[in-house]
């Protein structure tokens, strides 16, 4: 490695964040409207030679030690494991997010080819909860594949869970009870500006003091290291594990970020709230490139220049999102189309 992924607020960069499809099973209420967005066009998303190319440079030149795929849903892109194994033999802490309806049959597969860790999303243990906020009757099959992927040994399996006022907040206590039963980490998210219907305002968002507070009162608990993690993590004094929060609305974690991302369809975003990604292709891709402005085939090869242009991207990242700002600009795309 050359030198590591520094910012213009000296914030190293470790973790990179793929997303390997648009395209969704589900229609999250808060993601994504009933008949779904316009997907990607096919030969606009990535290959797996281009992913694990990026993925490969970001590892070995630039101190990347995490990768996470992401979606949209990554499990409804065909050939994943493929993809899995391929990144698997980079040195890196290889993690997945998924709304786990297909982990039942795919869990093993799935470890087997080097999957680490998984985040599986969960908002209610409800089952016409569950349809009204996915638009899909798959509770069983998500209990399933979280099951399973406790089962085959990825460890850790964490839940996500996104809170909305009046729509899952009163299933906070059921669901760290959920979490405790199974041994594993929930993580209640607070609902961010980035869903696609624009439905998002302050008094939907339900903040970290009172998602603690309303866990404390039925299982008691202390505060316990943050780390480089978004999530205020907290641990049950019964000694029954944790719980976590990420506060990304009211106590934003941007001063300790170390995320970069990349879209399915090949930019690159340091924020999941830029607002304008910057366009890989023309050095993954130089043969689609106009002769005048693609890249400089000569200097250094394509490796180098994807380098520089990763190194670029991440020098020019801003301080913090300031959703709280008044001029505040929400991205054009929504969570799935840049990677949770
Ligand atoms: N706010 C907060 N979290 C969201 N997710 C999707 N949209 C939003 C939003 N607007 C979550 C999903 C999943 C993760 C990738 O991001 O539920 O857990
Ligand atoms: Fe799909 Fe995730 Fe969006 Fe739900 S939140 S519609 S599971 S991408």
């Amino acid at each position: 490695m050359s030198s590591p992924l520094v910012d213009g607020f000296g914030r190293i960069h470790r973790d990179l964040r793929i997303s390997v499809t648009d395209r969704c099973d589900f229609r999250c209420d808060y993601c994504m409207p009933e008949e779904g967005l316009e997907w990607l066009e096919r030969s606009e998303i990535l290959t797996f030679e281009e992913i694990e190319q990026v993925a490969r440079i970001c590892v070995e030149r630039l101190g990347v030690e995490s990768i996470r795929l992401t979606g949209g849903e990554p499990t409804v892109r065909a050939g994943l494991v493929d993809l899995v194994g391929r990144l698997s033999t980079l040195d890196v802490d290889l993690a997945l997010t998924t709304n786990g309806a297909r982990l039942a049959s795919m869990a093993e597969p799935l470890r087997a080819a080097g999957l680490r860790r998984v985040n599986i999303s969960l908002d209610t243990l409800q089952p016409d909860r569950f349809e009204r906020i996915t638009r899909r009757d798959r509770l069983e099959d998500v209990l399933a594949g979280i099951d399973a992927a406790i089962g085959v040994g990825l460890d850790p399996v964490k839940v996500n869970c996104v809170v909305v006022r009046g729509v899952n907040d009163d299933e906070v206590v059921d669901l760290a009870t959920f979490g405790r039963d199974r041994n594993i980490t929930v993580r209640f998210i607070e609902f961010m500006p980035l869903d696609a219907a624009g439905n998002w305002d302050r008094s939907s968002v339900v903040g970290l003091n009172e998602i603690v507070s309303r866990i404390h009162q039925v299982h008691p608990l202390e505060p316990s290291t943050r780390g480089h993690q978004p999530a205020s993590r907290f641990r049950y004094l019964d000694g029954r594990g944790e719980v976590g929060v990420i506060p990304s609305v009211t106590a934003p974690f941007c001063g300790d970020c170390d995320r970069l991302r990349l879209t399915a369809d090949g930019e690159l975003r340091a924020c999941l709230f830029s607002t304008e990604g910057t366009d890989l292709r023309p050095w993954l891709r130089p043969e689609e490139s106009d002769s005048g402005q693609g890249p400089d085939r000569g200097h250094g090869g394509l490796d180098d220049q994807l380098e520089a242009e990763v190194r670029r991207v991440v020098a020019g990242k801003w301080a913090g999102h300031g959703i709280s700002r008044v001029d505040f600009v929400r991205p054009r795309r929504s969570m799935s189309q840049i990677g949770g």
